[in-house]
């Protein structure tokens, strides 16, 4: 097995149609935020129906970014978020000068636990940021229950959930503000770089226009192909450079034909990764409970039981050694030294996002995985735990 090409923990999915949009964009002249991403974000609206409008961004940090300060966040305001989460989500907490108030999750779901974000409620609160992790989509209905309770902002981080549905609706058309879709290479739709902000609210829409591109009231592409004078415009704000190129849209039209496909291949990927690891000492991941509920599985964690006799870390070592690579969702935030020593976090306040840390191991599922790859990877895991 040790002499077969090394098997990557995610691989993205690009084919001839993405290629040749991207060189159609670089022929056409219009290489920065154009004709492409206007199309691109009219698909993706098209795509998440329900009225939603789409607003590219070049990555999903820049889109919660913006979309935390779309609802209004600023200097002093608390931001409930989960500690069993990328930086990311944390992160633009802070450029606002709003702080992050990290939570423990669900022991089955290693999502957001409501009473935990009821718990952390003060008077400072000002919004809730839902990572629906992995793919599987977070107690919405409950999670909207305390934020009209609360009167707090929800801006959801879906950077994992495209496309998941929650009762028969697809996150970013449900009752919150804000959506944040991620399109980073190993995400179940890529662009390279890139994400998407999706909203019903025409404000927060338009908020998040304008300060994608430095507070300026017309982007480039208006400014080209309308009757005022090209070189006018006006900045309205201090805002950022957040625009995705029409490049990267490029990529994202074809991406987003074939979500539905790729969404069928990782669901196929992982219920033969359920099976096949059943008889295991591994706790596999959950599925919806919920009917119209589905799973994205960008991701598919697994934890080590204790009787596995071995240590995550261990584990991964031995699964590389044999040709496979593995990955780690997430190193909570409590444990990384920005968040842990800024916030003075203790591991014993997230007993649940700690313990899932410690056994969690994320196994490749992509795509373009062969049903060769997916067997030897199956095999690794056997031989590793001595079956
Ligand atoms: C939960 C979560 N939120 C946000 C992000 C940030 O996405 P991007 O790389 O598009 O900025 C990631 C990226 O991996 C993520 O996993």
């Amino acid at each position: 097995m040790t002499e077969q090409k090394f098997l990557p923990f995610a691989l993205p999915d690009i084919g001839e149609d993405e290629i040749n949009e991207v060189v159609d964009a670089l022929r056409s002249g219009w290489v920065t935020t154009g004709p492409k991403t206007k199309q691109f974000e009219a698909d993706f609206a098209a795509f998440i129906g329900d009225g939603v409008e789409a607003i590219a961004v070049n990555s999903a940090t820049a889109g919660l970014h913006l979309a935390l300060e779309a609802v209004g966040i600023g200097p002093g305001d608390e931001v409930i978020v989960p500690s069993y989460t990328f930086t990311a989500t944390a992160e633009v907490v802070r450029y606002l000068g709003a702080h992050p108030v990290c939570v423990d999750v669900d022991a089955a779901t290693f999502n957001i636990r409501p009473e935990a974000i009821r718990a952390a409620i003060t008077p400072k609160t000002k919004a809730i940021m839902p990572v629906h992790f992995a793919g599987l989509a977070c107690d919405m209905d409950a999670i909207i229950a305390i934020a009209r309770e609360h009167k707090l902002k929800i801006v959801e981080d879906a950077a994992h959930a495209m496309p998941t549905y929650y009762k028969g609706k697809l996150i970013g058309t449900l009752d919150s503000d804000v959506t944040v879709f991620s399109f980073y290479a190993n995400k179940t739709m890529t662009t390279g770089e890139g994400g998407m902000v999706v909203s019903k609210n025409k404000d927060i829409i338009a908020r998040c226009k304008v300060m994608r591109l430095h507070g300026i009231s017309r982007d480039a592409f208006d400014r080209y192909t309308s009757k005022t004078p090209a070189w006018y415009y006006e900045v309205v704000a201090p805002g950022y450079k957040y625009n995705m190129p029409d490049t990267a849209a490029a990529m994202g039209i074809h991406q987003l034909k074939k979500i539905n496909a790729f969404l069928a291949k990782r669901e196929t990927l992982a219920a033969r990764y359920d099976e096949a690891l059943a008889d295991l000492p591994l706790i596999l991941p959950v599925r919806p409970v919920d009917a119209g509920s589905n799973h994205a599985w960008h991701l598919y964690p697994v934890r080590l039981k204790p009787e596995a006799g071995i240590s995550r870390d261990d584990f991964i070592v031995r699964m590389a050694e044999l040709g496979i690579g593995c990955s780690v969702h997430f190193i909570p935030l409590h444990r990384q030294p920005v968040w842990r020593d800024g916030y003075g976090l203790k591991r014993e306040d997230f007993p649940v996002a700690d313990a899932a840390f410690e056994a969690e191991v994320t196994l490749p599922l992509y795509t373009r995985m062969t049903d060769d790859d997916q067997r030897r990877v199956i095999a690794a895991v056997r031989e590793v735990l001595g079956k």
